[in-house]
């Protein structure tokens, strides 16, 4: 998305005046008024145009974020808050896109924050500038060059923990992108002195004491030190630590810089072999001893200590030892050697450590150069910081204050110069007259100590230079000569006859008007401090070592390049690097920041008025205020002033279609605004007074409000309607996203607890049916189980009694009956035909089955008898119950018997009724005849056979000739008594009548017959049924028969064998019938 264009300005949300040109009415009151409103609001920066008035917090402020950095990052100077970054940002964009060098001048007292300013504008150009690998190492090794140089260059002090102890300018280059390539840093005169004597209070360089405190055993063992402060001449003891500072961690962080910046681990050794070495040194004190010739002569006290720096920095110790008591003038070819007495011999030892100290920091100055150097020959852009000391007033105040404090007179001469030809040029520029301002220039103070003739500095360099006793004092005297008559110098002794009553100053000082304020110099020290001296005696031994290092810190200890030209001195040095550095400064853009220190207390929230008074007056801000108002408080150009005013005209808004300027124009003079405060330049439209500016402002804050109003009003009213309509429309989506989601849940649920419902009811019933199958598996079980216990008890009881007892008669039962019932299925299927004479039977299988199979047998018998008898007709029954008639009577009694079973009984053997012959015979027989047969009738007399019809009726019997048919004798059957034969095989039978009856006249009948068997039969069944008497039947051989009045017997003779088969009957007597049978 667009960022939105918001035009701020300075204007907006000021907390006093942003920018003090602004400032009505404008005094020192108002003006310090202002500064302490914004300070106890957190605004520590405040503008006079484009310089930056910075006061130290003393606490770390949320501003310096990289949110803040990107607020800053490419905007107008004047559009936000004013702020070191939008310096450093204005000065970035200056160089990249106007192809300006730029020098950023930071100025102010010690301890009112010039190096933390210096560091924020490197970090933040550090991070609004390009990016990529290389490019960051630059900006790192340039980041990190600061921490090295602060160990090394700063100290506590009174005035600030962390005191710059040297001056420090360093160019930054950028290639044409404005990307950094590297950088090139100048240090100006370390306060060298405080190596050796720190004031009260304050403290040595800080190296010294992370050394101490950071170091590991091993390297302090290495570097022959211990870790004890108090061991340690150089090092100030009421001190040592200082408030928040962690000096062990800031060594390793040092060592860390080192390593970033590009220092090899031995180069850092050396370094740290230095310090130790100069440590050492303060270490080393010295007796008295008079020589013979009443020189006086010096002897080091312990020589242990010396020992060890020698065994540091490898330097013969006899050598060392002799550069601490002789000292070797050479003038011409001559050389002369002049014992040292204690005090030399002191000051020699001083000296060497002061040089080594300060020599090795300039190395590590150009050994940083040599790493942060741009690599390549491209012309280059570049930024200048300048972080200088600041202007310094003591209680003694020594040639260092005086040094630094010409070095502070010299900006602000730059600064002025520059403040006022930008503004001149501006007017120049913007084709409007230039009016002349009154300011002081501080260019006679910069005179009175540079001038090259009677320079203060000059004076000193003459001084130095001049044969014969030179002292301090000579020193003052000549001041008093040559400056007596300068506005700017004061002194006891001076001719002028202002300065003798003025007791405030002491003899041996003299005093310089600042522009920052008066300032009295002792002018104890001067002198030395000017020549710098080291005895050559000393370089020499210090060219002798075998420590590289500090070999090469004392070229001019060479015997091969002996200068006999004295060196420059300090002040020269310093006067022309100071010139040097002007020049530098004069060829590219300033910015000025301009710090100031609220209190001495180094507190935070705490704003001393009368310290920040003194502050304003010597920096001349007020100064600075007017020049840049002197002609015109306020300028802008015609553009954002347009879109600044444009609502206060109808003309103008809410388009102005044309160019700025004429717009402008006709702003101005609709607000009819007095013509003379105020005058259009060339781009830029110039306000005299600050009143008007106001007044413009006033009147655009009220045309704002109803403004505001007005957008207000129709804003709200659209964003009423946008966000109704929004609400409806999110209200319609809402709701079917709801109903969606709201349905979907109660499908959800129902689903679910349809699930749930469904699945409870799958359960019970499943449960239900388990349940019953369970019961029912029960019930069978049960049932099983009762049943078997049924069955067991019942079988159990009902066998009980039996079983054992019983088994086997049970088995024997059961057996039996199976085979009795196999028998009968056997029997079954073995049956005999039906025949009632069929004689087969099946075998018997068992023996025990004997009775059974006979009485089977005989049932069969009887039952198939039965059948047989149940075809039966009457009639033939009839003739079987003859036959069985015949049976009973005759059977096993009559041998003839068996013959007559096959015969079939016919009875009418003759058939009467059919035969006319017998028609006679039948008409006298009305009855039924059951018998019609020839028989043969014995003649009872001989014995022979006549055939005679023997008929038989229900009543009687009859007997016909057979050829006649005549019926011969009739006898009922009521009188046949008695019917005998033989038992033999012959058909004779006789018939008894009974006694006295009609036929029984001519006796018995004897008869043979071969139906014998069934004539017998037939008469007894017919006497039977007539008479219902039993005929008798008589069965013997032997019987009587009645023959008329005779009784004759019959006896029947077995084995005649004369007639073959037929038998024959013969009398014999009387009384005897024989019949003879075969
Ligand atoms: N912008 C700031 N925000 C927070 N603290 C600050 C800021 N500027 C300065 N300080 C505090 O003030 C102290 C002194 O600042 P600094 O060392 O920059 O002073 P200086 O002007 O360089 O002094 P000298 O001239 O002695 O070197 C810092 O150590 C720091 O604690
Ligand atoms: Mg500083």
């Amino acid at each position: 998305m667009a960022k939105m264009e918001v035009k701020t300005s300075l204007l907006d949300n000021m907390i006093g005046v942003g920018d003090m040109v602004l400032l009505e009415p404008l005094n020192e009151e108002s003006f310090i008024d202002n500064l302490k409103k914004r300070f106890d609001h957190n605004e520590i920066y405040t503008y006079i145009g484009s310089v930056v008035i910075s006061v130290n917090p003393y606490r770390s402020l949320p501003i310096y974020s990289p949110e803040k950095v990107e607020d800053y990052r490419n905007r107008n100077f004047y559009e936000l808050s004013p702020h070191i970054f939008a310096l450093s940002d204005e000065a970035y964009r200056s160089l990249r896109d106007q192809d300006k060098d730029q020098c950023i001048l930071i100025t102010g007292e010690s301890g009112a924050g010039k190096t933390e300013a210096s560091k924020l504008v490197m970090s933040y150009v550090a991070a609004v500038c390009g990016k990529g690998a290389e490019v960051n190492q630059v900006k790192e090794q340039l980041l990190q060059s600061n921490p090295v140089l602060e160990a090394f260059g700063n100290a506590k002090t009174v005035r600030n923990d962390n005191s710059s102890r040297f001056g420090k300018y360093m160019d930054i280059e950028f290639d044409f992108k404005g990307d950094p390539l590297g950088g090139v840093i100048s240090n100006y005169l370390l306060e060298k002195s405080r190596v050796v004597k720190q004031p009260r209070g304050e403290r040595n360089f800080h190296i010294f004491y992370q050394l101490l405190s950071g170091a590991s055993e091993d390297l302090l063992h290495k570097l022959r030190l211990e870790r004890d402060f108090s061991r340690y001449n150089y090092l100030s003891l009421d001190s040592a630590k200082v408030n928040g500072v962690d000096d062990a961690a800031n060594f390793r962080t040092v060592r860390n810089a080192m390593q970033i910046v590009g220092f090899m681990d031995h180069e850092a050794q050396s370094v740290l072999e230095v310090i130790a070495a100069v440590l050492k040194l303060g270490n080393i004190e010295f007796k008295p001893e008079s020589r013979v010739n009443g020189l006086d002569e010096s002897k080091i006290k312990d020589k242990n200590e010396l020992k060890e720096i020698c065994e540091l920095t490898g330097i013969d110790q006899s050598v060392l030892e002799r550069a601490f008591s002789f000292r070797t003038v050479e003038a011409k070819q001559e050389k002369v050697s002049t014992t040292l007495n204690v005090a030399q011999a002191y000051y020699a030892r001083d000296a060497l450590a002061k040089n080594l100290y300060s020599r090795l920091f300039s190395w590590l100055v150009n050994r940083i150069n040599e790493s942060i150097k741009a690599q390549t020959k491209v012309r280059k852009k570049v930024m200048g910081v300048l972080d200088i000391y600041g202007f310094e007033i003591f209680e003694d105040n020594s040639f260092e204050q005086f040094i630094i404090n010409y070095c502070n007179e010299k900006l602000q001469q730059i600064f002025i110069e520059l403040t006022l030809k930008e503004e001149q040029e501006e007017y120049i520029r913007e084709d409007i007259e230039w009016t002349h301002i009154d300011y002081f220039n501080n260019a006679v103070i910069c005179d009175l100590i540079e001038n090259n003739t009677n320079g203060i500095l000059a004076m000193l360099d003459e001084e130095c230079l001049r044969p014969g006793t030179v002292t301090d004092d000579t020193f003052l005297e000549k001041l008093n000569q040559v400056c007596a008559t300068h506005q700017h110098f004061e002194s006891r002794m001076s001719k002028c006859s202002r300065f003798l009553n003025d007791t405030s100053l002491p003899h041996s000082c003299f005093r310089i008007q600042h522009y920052a304020g008066k300032v009295m110099y002792q002018v104890e020290g001067f002198v030395d401090k000017n020549n710098d001296l080291l005895y050559r005696d000393l370089s020499q031994a210090m060219w002798k070592a075998s420590h590289s290092l500090i070999k090469a810190l004392f070229p001019e200890g060479n015997p091969a390049k002996i200068n006999l030209k004295r060196p420059p001195t300090a002040g020269s040095q310093f006067k022309a690097s100071v010139a040097t550095l002007m020049k530098n400064l004069q060829t590219k853009n300033p910015n000025y920041i301009r710090c100031i220190k609220p209190n001495d207390k180094k507190a935070a929230h705490i704003f001393n008025d009368a310290l920040v008074c003194h502050q304003i007056r010597y920096l001349g801000l007020l100064e600075n205020v007017r020049v840049r108002r002197a002609g015109y408080a306020f300028r802008q150009a015609y553009e954002p002033c347009l879109e600044r005013y444009k609502m206060l005209c109808k003309q103008t808004w809410p388009h102005w279609k044309g160019p700025a300027r004429a717009g402008v124009e006709v702003l101005f003079n609709e607000l009819e605004f007095p013509v003379e405060e105020y005058s259009f330049g060339r781009s830029k439209i110039f306000i005299r007074n600050p009143r008007t500016l106001f007044k413009l402002e006033d009147l655009r804050k009220r045309r704002l409000e109803d403004l505001a109003t007005l957008i207000q009003k129709i804003f709200r009213g659209w964003k009423c309607r946008t966000h109704f309509l929004l609400m409806k429309k999110s209200q319609i989506i809402i709701a079917a996203w709801y109903r969606r989601y709201s349905q979907q849940k109660k499908y959800q649920q129902i689903k679910s607890s349809a699930i749930v419902i469904q699945s409870f009811i799958r359960g019970w019933k499943a449960r239900k049916i388990l349940r019953e199958l369970k019961h029912e598996k029960r019930c069978q079980e049960a049932v099983t189980t009762i049943a078997a216990f049924w069955h067991g008890t019942q079988v159990r009881r009902e066998y009980r009694k039996f079983f054992r007892a019983n088994a086997g008669k049970k088995i024997y039962e059961f057996t039996l009956q199976r085979i009795v019932q196999k028998y009968f299925l056997e029997m079954k299927n073995k049956m005999p035909s039906l025949s009632p004479i069929d004689k087969n039977w099946p075998a018997r299988p068992y023996l025990f089955l004997d009775s059974t199979h006979k009485e089977l047998k005989r049932i069969f018998h009887l039952w198939r008898c039965k059948k047989y008898r149940d075809q039966f007709t009457d009639q033939r029954k009839l003739i079987y119950e003859e036959k069985l008639e015949a049976s009973e009577l005759f059977k096993d009694k009559k041998a003839l018997y068996p013959s007559s079973v096959g015969q079939p009984f016919q009875g009418a053997y003759l058939e009467i009724s059919k035969d006319p012959k017998y028609k006679k015979l039948k008409d006298a027989i009305e009855e039924k005849i059951i018998i019609a047969e020839v028989v043969n009738k014995i003649n009872r007399a001989n014995g022979k056979c006549a055939s005679r019809i023997f008929l038989l009726t229900n009543n009687n019997l009859l007997l016909a000739d057979q050829k006649s048919g005549h019926i011969k004798s009739e006898v009922p059957l009521g009188d046949v008594t008695k019917v005998s034969m033989s038992s033999q095989n012959d058909g004779f039978f006789a018939v008894h009548l009974k006694e006295g009856s009609g036929a029984a006249s001519k006796g018995d009948f004897l008869f043979s017959s071969d139906h014998l068997i069934e004539m017998a039969t037939k008469l007894y069944r017919t006497t039977l049924s007539q008479t219902k008497q039993k005929l008798n039947i008589e069965i013997s051989d032997e019987f009587l028969v009645q023959f008329r009045q005779d009784k004759v017997c019959v006896k029947f003779i077995q084995g005649n064998q004369k007639n073959g088969s037929v038998p024959t009957c013969k009398r014999k007597n009387n009384r005897l019938l024989e019949v003879a049978v075969p």
